[in-house]
């Protein structure tokens, strides 16, 4: 466990440059194994997550090496399909190796994934959508043994748009016999990514980024050299910690595009947003005023994975703001955290009512999951006083180097590594 020192009473000005998108880079080095061929990614984001799920292909045999930010994986070597307990644990993403094993060697044995706690995370639309393409699935001792000798293309129709499964199942239909299509896939950018990246290999997808991608399966791809998206989450937690400051933060090497909603917000609290094609500015009144109501929604609505960033900012805005989680069931653990801090908030099953308060002050603090825990960070910069934060190790499962980042940003972020935790102080 780690522990971050965040020094209160920051403005975050300057110009950072954004790293590759987090959940556009696991998928596409899940999909490293369906090329029997060296694949290089640029861009390849430095994060917990992302080394996890090389630690994971390098248990299958795959050779890796990563040079800065570019990784070069080769798959030739590759012949595990028993996917390691205790790294997969670690990674929700490991269940994405479900769908390239599968098509790669024809079986894949699992345990179930981990990740972020923010709620029941069932798999069940991965497993209903492998089983489509012809997959013989069994659950056995908390294990997931797939058998794929035959998997063949079909009409996959998801009850819900859910990005992984979208993901899983492009990825087992790129080697299926015949033609797949998905009804009802998500729309995330990422996932219009992991096609660029399946069609620079020489698979043959196309669809992404609408509900219905078609997959033509093909017997094998070749190597390639592709640069990873930006991180748009990333982007918008830095301008958050701008609006959140009082500051002035332009994010560069980003497509401001894809994270309007979350600008719109921005402009609603006050502040004065300026895009460019590839980067992007927010400047940040004195004070921010609350928003009525945000929901969080599958692409192109609000994203989840900035609700918490906003939580932080609407925590200090002047009157009320409303934010209703849709796509998790529980990921408002944060909110508890601030409360620590001063905010004044209050959960009713899946909708935060949140009073601004004038300051937050420092407070000893959870990050209970990625996202929330860069809020913590993001509230502990604007607030009153120090702010330590427990198991930062989270937060650096998607936030590469946070504290230099913020460290350009002017503001102070000091790493404690094997941190106390706050019941053993207490013991
Ligand atoms: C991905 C992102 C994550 C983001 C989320 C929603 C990656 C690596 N992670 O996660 O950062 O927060 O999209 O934008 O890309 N569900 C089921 N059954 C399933 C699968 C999902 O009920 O088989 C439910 C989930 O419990 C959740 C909702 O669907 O309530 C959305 O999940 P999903 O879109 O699958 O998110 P992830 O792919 O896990």
């Amino acid at each position: 466990m780690s522990n971050w020192l965040v020094h209160g009473g920051a403005v975050l000005e300057g110009t950072v440059s954004v790293q590759g998108s987090k959940n556009a880079a696991l998928p596409i080095l899940a999909a490293t194994l369906l090329v029997e061929e060296p694949v290089t990614l640029l861009n390849c984001p430095a994060i917990r997550d992302a080394e996890n799920m090389l630690g994971i292909l390098k248990s299958l045999g795959c050779s890796v090496k990563r040079e800065a930010d570019a990784v070069t994986v080769d798959s030739s070597t590759a012949s595990g399909f028993v996917l390691p307990t205790a790294l997969s644990g670690e990674l929700r993403s490991s269940i994405f190796l479900l769908g390239s094993v599968l098509a790669r060697f024809h079986e894949a044995d699992a345990p179930y994934p981990g990740g972020c706690e923010i709620g029941n995370r069932p798999i069940d639309l991965h497993l209903w959508g492998l089983k489509r393409l012809n997959a013989q699935i069994e659950e056995r001792g908390g294990r997931i043994c797939c058998k794929g000798g035959n998997l063949s293309g079909a009409v996959v129709d998801l009850e819900y748009p859910s990005v992984g499964a979208t993901e899983n199942i492009m990825l087992a239909a790129c080697r299926a016999a015949g033609e797949t299509t998905i009804c009802n896939a998500a729309c995330e950018p990422e996932i219009v990514d992991l096609q660029q990246f399946l069609c620079a290999c020489g698979f043959r997808v196309h669809g992404a980024g609408t509900p219905t991608v078609v997959i033509e399966g093909v017997e094998r791809g070749h190597g390639t050299v592709f640069r990873v998206m930006p991180d748009r989450i990333v982007t918008g937690t830095y301008l958050a910690g701008a609006a959140v400051t009082g500051g002035d933060v332009t994010v560069t090497g980003t497509q401001p595009e894809l994270i309007e909603t979350l600008l719109g917000k921005l402009s609603e609290c006050g502040c004065a947003v300026t895009r460019n094609a590839d980067s992007v500015r927010v400047r940040a009144p004195k004070r921010l005023r609350g928003v009525g109501f945000t929901g969080t929604r599958p692409y192109p609505g609000f994203p989840t994975d900035l609700q918490p960033q906003l939580f932080a900012a609407l925590s200090t805005a002047e009157g009320t703001s409303v934010i209703a989680e849709n796509v998790f069931e529980s990921r408002f653990r944060h909110a508890q955290e601030l409360r620590k801090m001063g905010a004044k908030n209050r959960i009713l099953d899946r909708t935060a009512i949140i009073t601004g308060v004038k300051k937050l002050h420092g407070a000893f603090v959870t990050a209970h999951d990625l996202r929330g825990g860069a809020a913590l960070v993001l509230a502990g910069l604007a607030a009153e006083g120090d702010t330590t934060i427990q198991h930062t190790e989270r937060i650096e499962r998607g936030y590469e180097r946070m504290d230099s980042v913020i460290g350009a940003l002017g503001g102070t972020v000091i790493r404690k590594e094997n941190g106390i935790d706050e019941e053993e102080k207490t013991r």
